[in-house]
């Protein structure tokens, strides 16, 4: 997959912008400030439906103005596909693809593969549960819709039976009571779902973050990644009927995939605990490059890569195991400087300086 072009219209600090990309690695340069984390994410936008940075829409509209708009062309498998986002300030967002608006956000998921790695991706494995169950949920809703559906439905669903928990404490009337049947049998169809998709994808991933990570380390690491479930598909009824008298005390729901987590160890050593920084940054990259390879092994197609400022984060041999991997894959690398990049003796097929929402050609 290859992008062609991006155009923004009244886009956080840009009026307007028209970009083009080549097919191998486009440099966006500047100083801080500047605008060139927006374009990143204007453009993980047409791929995920919403911000990276967890911003609200209205956020991203450029102060002052009502609306804003992205295009975005690409090539899939040689074929053209433009994605149009309309975002306005009081109304849910539009959607297009090739100029037909989208019903759902959830329609957009996989029509392009893009992935994003910025500094805090580094500290996936030092940061808690959330950040990794989140991986998870973004990966797997890109590759596989059912998956999206019956994550929608089991937060709903949770939501919901959470809500209830809470006003049991103060009104435990068996009509009420009786009613949390109805959200278990509900959650326990969605949670036995996505425990076995995120099942499946573990056992996928597993093997290419174990090569990637030994040859990171130069063969003396062993990293061993494993799906840390909070129940399973075979006890998930069973757990949730055991657990819902704590349920009530706590208020919350207490079992399911909804506090899963996954597990990284080194040698047989739990790096989210014990690892050193430079272990659990080098898991976090070797994460982040399995999971170009999975990526490109079952969509079978390069995803785009879209590195924001990460260069400057790793030290050379890492920077150099990045390099590697990325030089057949179209790449967007933001940075502050292009010395470092030029020395690495990459090779280079667009360089845009970007100052004050403005891009200029530079090479
Ligand atoms: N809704 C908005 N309207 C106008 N300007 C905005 C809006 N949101 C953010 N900005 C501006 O965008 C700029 C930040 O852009 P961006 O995050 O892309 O910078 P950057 O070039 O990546 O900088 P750094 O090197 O520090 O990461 C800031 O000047 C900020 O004030
Ligand atoms: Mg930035």
């Amino acid at each position: 997959m290859i992008i062609k072009s991006l155009s923004l219209e009244n886009y956080r600090n840009y009026d307007h912008l028209d970009i083009d990309f080549k097919d191998k690695t486009n440099i966006l340069y500047g100083d801080n400030a500047q605008g060139k984390t927006n374009i990143l994410e204007s453009i993980y936008m047409c791929s995920h439906g919403k911000s990276h940075r967890n911003s609200k829409d209205k956020e991203i509209i450029k102060i002052g103005k009502n609306e804003c708009h992205i295009k975005l062309d690409i090539l899939k498998k040689d074929i053209p596909y433009r994605i149009d986002i309309h975002l306005r300030k009081s109304k849910t967002k539009g959607i297009a693809i090739n100029r037909m608006p989208l019903k759902k956000i959830s329609e957009l998921f996989g029509i392009a593969n893009f992935i994003l790695f910025s500094p805090e991706d580094l500290n996936i494995i030092k940061n808690g549960p959330s950040e990794r169950r989140k991986f998870l949920n973004i990966e797997l809703c890109m590759l596989n819709s059912l998956y999206v559906n019956s994550l929608i439905n089991y937060n709903k669903v949770l939501n919901q039976r959470n809500t209830l928990l809470k006003e049991l404490r103060f009104n435990d009337s068996k009509e009420l009571y009786d009613t949390l049947d109805i959200w278990d049998e509900q959650l326990i169809k969605f949670g036995k779902d996505i425990i076995r998709e995120r099942e499946k994808f573990i056992v996928q991933l597993k093997p290419i973050i174990e090569s990637i990570h030994k040859n990171i380390s130069g063969g003396k690491e062993n990293l061993n990644i494993e799906y840390e479930k909070n129940t399973s598909v075979e006890s998930f009824e069973k757990d949730i009927k055991q657990s819902r008298k704590k349920d009530i005390q706590y208020k919350m729901t207490l079992k399911g995939p909804h506090r899963d987590d996954i597990g990284f160890y080194i040698n047989g050593l739990d790096i989210r605990k014990y690892g050193s920084q430079g272990q659990q940054r080098s898991g976090a990259l070797s994460l982040k490059l399995s999971e170009i390879e999975l990526i490109k092994k079952l969509t079978n197609d390069n995803p785009v890569l879209l590195l924001d400022d990460v260069m400057s984060e790793l030290d050379s041999k890492r920077q150099n195991n990045l390099l590697e991997s990325i030089n057949d894959i179209q790449t967007i690398i933001t940075c502050t400087g292009i010395d470092d990049l030029i020395n690495k003796r990459l090779k280079i097929d667009n360089i845009y300086k970007i100052v004050q929402g403005t891009a200029k050609i530079v090479v």
